[in-house]
């Protein structure tokens, strides 16, 4: 792409995706915008940002818009370390799901996060909690998922909370909508974890959304040789506990 790209403004949620020559002089250059498949007309009305360049290339360009492929973003938190756990697995389901415009992340790494201490809780001392934080900051909304461990979440899922819940106050989990999710071997799927869960992320200062729920009972027995992406009632849930999460963020941002 030209150097005119730079002198264009950026627009949040959109990324450019061509500057074309059209090889005509045409004083109607934004009716020549084409709409690629997810613009709206309130979209397209945002476009005159190209009107900051020059008379001379804006007759002779069209700039093309569209919107960014991760315009939301959300980063899953997984409670259970096992390399074949369900919990992943449900993880994963997210991934593959998510609707258009929204993007989930797992991360990979919470069996490398020390136990929380105030003694090594200072800049730049634990590297494995540093990147914790920065992707929980750069993330838009976090889906926890943890099974259930005696009657509660998963002691890696509560302590990822509690790193990124410090320093009190100003942890990069405030304001951050939140869901929690998870599959357990017991018969209610993990729902007292995943109550815990939303206490203890909303004590953190998360803005947590409770009406999102899937605590997927009998986990050894539904998962034992179907993958979640393929069980039925959870293609049809996540997505929509995904659409429900992005608009919180997308409500935030607003
Ligand atoms: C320490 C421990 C405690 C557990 N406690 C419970 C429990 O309270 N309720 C329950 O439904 N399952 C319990 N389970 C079984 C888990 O639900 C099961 O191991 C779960 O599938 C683990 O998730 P994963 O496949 O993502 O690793 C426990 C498992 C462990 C290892």
């Amino acid at each position: 792409m030209s150097d005119l790209s730079s002198r264009l403004a950026p627009i949040d949620g959109f990324r450019l995706a061509a500057i074309r020559h059209t090889g005509r002089r045409d004083a109607k250059v934004h009716s020549r915008l084409r709409p690629l498949p997810q613009h709206t007309s309130s979209d397209r009305r945002r476009c005159v940002y190209c009107a900051d360049v020059g008379a001379q290339l804006h007759y002779q360009r069209e700039v093309l818009y569209e919107r960014s492929a991760m315009s939301t973003q959300i980063l899953a938190l997984v409670g259970s370390l096992r390399s074949a756990s369900d919990n992943l697995h449900l993880a994963e389901a997210a991934v593959k799901l998510a609707p258009s415009g929204v993007s989930v992340e797992i991360f990979h790494g919470l069996a490398d996060v020390p136990l929380y201490n105030e003694d090594i809780d200072q800049p730049r001392s634990v590297a494995a909690a540093d990147r914790l934080r920065a992707e929980v900051q750069s993330a838009d909304a976090l889906l926890l998922v943890t099974p259930e461990y005696n009657g509660t979440m998963s002691a890696a899922l509560k302590n990822a909370i509690d790193w990124i819940s410090r320093p009190f106050g100003a942890g990069v989990i405030s304001e951050k909508p939140v869901a929690v999710i998870g599959t357990s071997h017991g018969q209610y799927g993990g729902v007292w974890a995943h109550d815990d869960g939303r206490k203890a992320a909303r004590i953190a200062g998360a803005h947590v959304l409770d009406d999102l729920k899937l605590s997927v009972a009998a986990a050894h027995i539904r998962f034992a040789s179907v993958h979640p992406v393929d069980d039925e009632e959870i293609a049809e849930t996540m997505p929509e506990i995904l659409t429900s999460l992005a608009a919180a963020a997308v409500s935030r941002r607003c």
